[in-house]
């Protein structure tokens, strides 16, 4: 692992746009990995800044998102599609039809699916289906849970995982509650699995702030297990991680 410690968020942020936009210059069909979360933020406010609607920087990119509630409406305010629109995809020029969230309801699979379950299930393995087609990701963006989590692939997630339905641990619930004013926080996400992430050529980790800094503390250490999902970015070949100081504090 590539480990990259700068001043502060802005910094942090400045970073990780630097290395997004860097990619798409010199590959404009990239395939890229998109996380939500407060961390990737300000890297979105960066590249938004700095492509523009106007500029083709995103025209030719195709994106999947790491994950998505369950049970609720692409247009819920707390949904991940509306948190994509708002930080990035509005804002951009991107082909719609290369945009890849998973929908936390299954919609499209109503008519083959009996279930509601049946229809998720469907709409994971077919997220699977569509990474392929592409050619597989090149470069995925990830935040990283106070508990190790990356997307949603919580602790005890098998390193083999492939995109399912997870149910969020109390943590990563309260943790996202914010988003969600009724305080109907979903109990379950889709994500793309720990198999699936380690299956894109480069890998990119932000974390930002003193929360962090045990989990990262805990990353530094190689020690593999699936008690920390994020342990086993240890053993892919081309993943950088992004610091600022006080996620980095207790780093050696
Ligand atoms: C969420 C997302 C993750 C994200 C993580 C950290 O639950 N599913 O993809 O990396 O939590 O979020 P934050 O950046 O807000 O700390």
């Amino acid at each position: 692992m590539k480990w990259v410690v700068v001043d502060d968020y802005d910094a942090l942020s400045s970073e990780a746009a630097r290395l997004l936009l860097g990619r798409l210059a010199g590959q404009p069909e990239a395939v890229l990995g998109l996380p939500t979360g407060r961390t990737p933020e300000g890297m979105y406010a960066r590249v938004v800044k700095i492509c523009g609607k106007s500029d083709p920087c995103f025209r030719r990119v195709t994106t999947f998102n790491l994950d998505e509630y369950v049970g609720i409406q692409a247009s819920h305010p707390g949904s991940y599609f509306t948190y994509m629109k708002q930080h990035l995809f509005d804002h951009v020029d991107i082909d719609t039809r290369r945009i890849h969230i998973p929908d936390g309801l299954g919609t499209r699979w109503a008519r083959k699916a009996d279930s509601v379950e049946e229809r998720l299930k469907r709409e994971c393995a077919d997220y699977e289906v569509s990474i392929a087609a592409a050619g597989s990701i090149d470069l995925t963006f990830l935040g990283m849970g106070q508990n190790g989590h990356i997307g949603f692939n919580e602790p005890g997630a098998s390193f083999e995982s492939r995109t399912r339905v997870i149910e969020l641990s109390e943590s990563t619930r309260h943790a996202n509650a914010e988003h969600f004013a009724d305080g109907n926080v979903p109990t379950r996400a889709i994500t793309i699995g720990i198999a699936t992430i380690l299956e894109s050529h480069s890998i990119v980790l932000m974390a930002s702030g003193d929360r962090k800094a045990e989990a990262v503390a805990r990353l530094a250490t190689s020690e593999l297990s699936t008690g920390f999902p994020a342990s086993a970015l240890s053993t892919h070949r081309d993943v950088t991680v992004i610091l600022d100081r006080k996620a980095a504090r207790l780093l050696t």
